[in-house]
Parts: C-alpha cells; structure tokens; sequence
C-alpha cells in the first residue's frame, strides 16, 4: 500500500452468491446486504473507508441491459466524485463477463473499478467470497492501482475485457483471453496497464443481437429468420477455433451482404478466435478475445456504426494478436 491515509470507496453491490443466502447451489443470490457482508469482514477496514450502494441485488442470470444501464450510470456519479480513490462491484458471477465488456468498453475510469463475487455463499464451508471481497477492496484503495476496469477473483487479478466464466463450479471459474490473469493477489502484483482506447457510447436503444448454435441440428435460416425478426447482428456459436460448417456459408454471405453484423465466436470455453480467411469471403468478423456472450455485447454497441468503421474498432480491440493469419 503506497498511501498512509485511510482511503475512501464506494461499495455497489448488485447480487450474486457473493452476497447469496443458502447453501450448495440451491441459494438466493442477492439476499444479504452490503453491511451485513462487511460486518463478517473486519480486516476491510484496514485497507479503506468504505460507502455502500446498492443499485439493485439480483441472481445475475436475470441481468438485462436496464440493469446494466442502472449500474453504469452508479459508476459514472461515482468516479466524479472525488472523495472516492476506487469503486468495488459485488456481481453474480453467470453474467459476469457480459458486465465487465460493457464496463470496459464504454467507460472512462480515473479510477480502478474492481468487480468481484464468488463461487459459494458467505454460510457455506470454505466461503469465497469475504476473501474476494477483501482482495477487491485491497486493489481498489491501492494507490499504486492504475484505473481500470478489473475483476479480483480467487487471488487472480483478470483484465474486463477478453474475460470468461469458464468452469461452473471451481473456485476459479473464470479464464482471460488472450493472455490469462494480469496478476496475483498472493504476491500483491500487478503489472502495468497498457492505455485504454477512448470509450463507445451505449445506445439509446440496445439492438437485438442473435446469439445462432451451429450444430448438426441448427439449420442456417436461423440467421434468415434472425434479420426478418429484427436483429441488427448475430453472433454464431461454431464448433473449435470458429469454424464455419459449409452449408451454412451461403446463408452468413446473403446476411453479412445484407448489413447484418456477423460475428464468428466459438463453443469452447476457453482460446481466442483467430481471423481466418473465412472472413474475407464471408463477411464476418472472429470474435478473437471475447466470448460469445461478450461479443453479444460487443456487437450490440458497434452495430449501428458504419461497417467500415466497427470493422477497424473490431480489430483494433479485440484482435490483440494482430489481423494476420
Ligand atoms: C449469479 O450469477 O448471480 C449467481 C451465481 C454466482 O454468483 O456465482
């Protein structure tokens, strides 16, 4: 800890089994409040002072993007207000990785921002998350903290964007693409942050955005009857490394032709999604970092730009590897 004075944080809390009363996975996420959480938590105050906030307390499968909305607008006050050195987020951790894109890709922090939650609630044996809380308060009122959008989680430190929940269970259930954690809580270590690009503006009306399996038993009028039904983009849930099965080729030509954004993601849980020629003769765009769900979010935000455009912005931000095959 580089500063001698207390420093001052605010706490939004909005559900999750962080903050979930039960047991197992039989549990009501959200249940318990911010104080009662930090009552069990002690040693939270030798790193901070600490506000609450509860923008609202929901299982995170039950996100939408109001909720979204309602937090992100709790962060921007908030980062205005001097009198806060950092912001900690309590979150579910199922719809984690949609947050933290949308955090990511559409704020300016001068702040660290650091979302956290946890695999089992606070009454269940070998309980995660006080001491994800606890490492989460720690990284926010450090003063050697870069702002940011960060997630703490099982003594990891992971970027927001490129982020994933990859396991359903494990204390560590999530994975970053491309590189992993940006460091541990155990040494504290974190190395420095590359500049963030400039933030995108979050529509005033989200498009829909089809989110298309391509299975042995999907069929490609899914992505037909996608546009007919209104979304502006579709990402597509392809087996490996995005792999395009070919009777689905023509049907993903017409729609990217057609103005449709098509993104490649993949079903594995973990690799990023490389371009690939594909693109070229498709149309489409490889979700590289992101997963489907991120690049949901993603292509909900750049599809109203102009394809030139979203394409350059695409690649520059989630084609760290470069655009080369
Ligand atoms: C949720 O996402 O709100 C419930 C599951 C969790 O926090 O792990």
């Amino acid at each position: 800890m580089a500063a001698t004075a207390c420093p001052r944080l605010l706490w939004l809390a909005t559900g999750g089994t962080v903050a979930a009363a039960g047991r197992g996975i039989a549990y009501r996420a959200g249940a318990l409040s911010p104080e009662t959480l930090l009552e069990a938590l002690p040693e939270a105050g030798r790193y901070a002072e600490i506000e609450f906030a509860a923008p609202y307390a929901i299982d995170s499968k039950d996100a939408t993007p109001q909720h979204w909305l309602r937090l992100h607008t709790a962060i921007t006050e908030a980062l205005a207000r001097p009198e806060f050195a950092g912001l900690v987020v309590s979150h579910g951790t199922d719809t984690l990785e949609e947050t933290a894109t949308l955090l990511a890709l559409t704020l300016a922090p001068t702040k660290p921002v650091v979302l956290t939650g946890a695999m089992r609630p606070p009454s269940e044996a070998g309980a995660d998350g006080p001491r994800n809380l606890l490492h989460a308060i720690r990284l926010a009122a450090d003063a050697d903290t870069p702002p940011g959008v960060f997630l703490v989680f099982g003594e990891e430190i992971f970027p927001a964007l490129g982020l994933r929940k990859a396991h359903t269970l494990a204390l560590q259930p999530f994975a970053a693409e491309p590189r992993g954690a940006l460091g541990t809580t155990f040494p504290w270590l974190l190395p420095p942050i590359e500049e963030r690009p400039s933030p995108l503006p979050i529509p005033p009306s989200w498009p829909r955005v089809a989110l298309l399996a391509a299975t042995a038993l999907d069929a490609p009028e899914a992505l037909r009857q996608a546009q007919e039904t209104g979304a502006a983009a579709a990402v597509l849930l392809l087996p490996g490394h995005g792999s395009v099965p070919e009777r689905w080729e023509a049907a993903i030509a017409d729609a990217t032709a057609s103005g449709l954004l098509v993104v490649r993601a993949s079903r594995c849980g973990q690799g990023p999604v490389l371009p690939h020629p594909v693109d070229e003769r498709l149309g489409t765009l490889p979700a590289g970092i992101l997963s489907a769900p991120a690049a949901r979010v993603a292509a909900a935000l750049l599809a109203s730009f102009a394809a030139q455009e979203r394409q350059t912005l695409w690649r520059a931000r989630f084609l760290p590897f470069g655009g080369d095959v």
